[in-house]
């Protein structure tokens, strides 16, 4: 008798347990669909209509000689403020390091830096430059021109980021992030801009670029210059320059 309950008992839990596996599998799916939609829908927004579009070089596959991976860790410093170099990227530096911040590496579905759940990258990647800023477009590898506003001036709260020729912002994605509460939400988006980040500083090490992290910006002016929605938000600078 007892061993008819506890067979009993094992054939319950197993057949609740799949059920309830199949339940999460489901719900993890739907999920991932909806951010989806929601997510390429928030892009298209981030940019106007009939924005122009500048397609960006191929970024090195590796086999193009240049520094490892370890020889690049061992260059990665940030560039002093005081001496930050004022000559420009050019397309094929640029595209580079922002293929390295947030590109497709494997296919439709896999960057060069990890998302959660697999999710399509919630944080977005700006360049403001002289001739304006532009949003970086990862599925096309191209910069969408978001203004053509130099807002260079406004968004660091030190002087010498006035100067700097070519500034990366890095804003949470409202949509993006919209299936995660508190205080997740803004985890994600802070895990996601340490791994971009750091992946600037080790693509401008191995390219000789400058590159600095800042935190201190005009909040109020970046939301304001990039036309951010309610609910996106800033997280910080990169700065580059050669
Ligand atoms: C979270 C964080 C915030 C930072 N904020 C600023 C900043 O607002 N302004 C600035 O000039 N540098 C900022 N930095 C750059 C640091 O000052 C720099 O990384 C530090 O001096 C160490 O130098 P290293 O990157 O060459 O190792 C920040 C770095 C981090 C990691």
């Amino acid at each position: 008798m007892s061993s008819l309950m506890s067979s009993l008992t094992s054939s319950l839990h197993r057949a609740f347990s799949s059920r309830f596996f199949e339940f999460r599998l489901f719900k993890f799916r739907f999920f991932k669909a909806v951010s989806a939609v929601l997510l390429a829908a928030s892009l298209l927004r981030a940019v106007p209509a009939g924005a122009e579009s500048i397609a960006l070089p191929p970024p090195p596959t590796g086999k193009e000689g240049g520094m490892s991976l370890f020889e690049a860790l061992w260059k990665r410093s940030s560039q002093p403020g005081g001496d930050f170099p004022a000559g420009a990227l050019d397309d094929k530096e640029l595209g580079a390091i922002l293929w390295a911040a947030t590109g497709l590496n494997r296919g439709e579905k896999g960057w060069t830096v990890p998302m959660a759940m697999g999710l399509e990258p919630y944080v977005r990647l700006y360049v403001a430059r002289d001739d304006g800023v532009f949003l970086y477009d990862w599925k096309e590898h191209a910069l969408k021109e978001v203004s053509k506003e130099n807002i260079r001036a406004k968004v660091g709260a030190q002087s010498f980021v006035r100067t700097v020729p070519c500034i990366l912002i890095l804003a949470a994605d409202a949509e993006g992030l919209s299936g995660f509460r508190e205080p997740d939400r803004t985890a994600f988006a802070c895990v996601a801009a340490g791994a971009m980040t750091q992946d600037v500083y080790l693509a401008a090490a191995a390219l000789g670029v400058g590159a600095r992290y800042i935190h201190s910006m005009n909040r109020d002016a970046v939301a304001e210059a990039l036309a951010l929605e309610e609910g996106a938000f800033p997280l910080c600078l990169m700065l580059l320059g050669k």
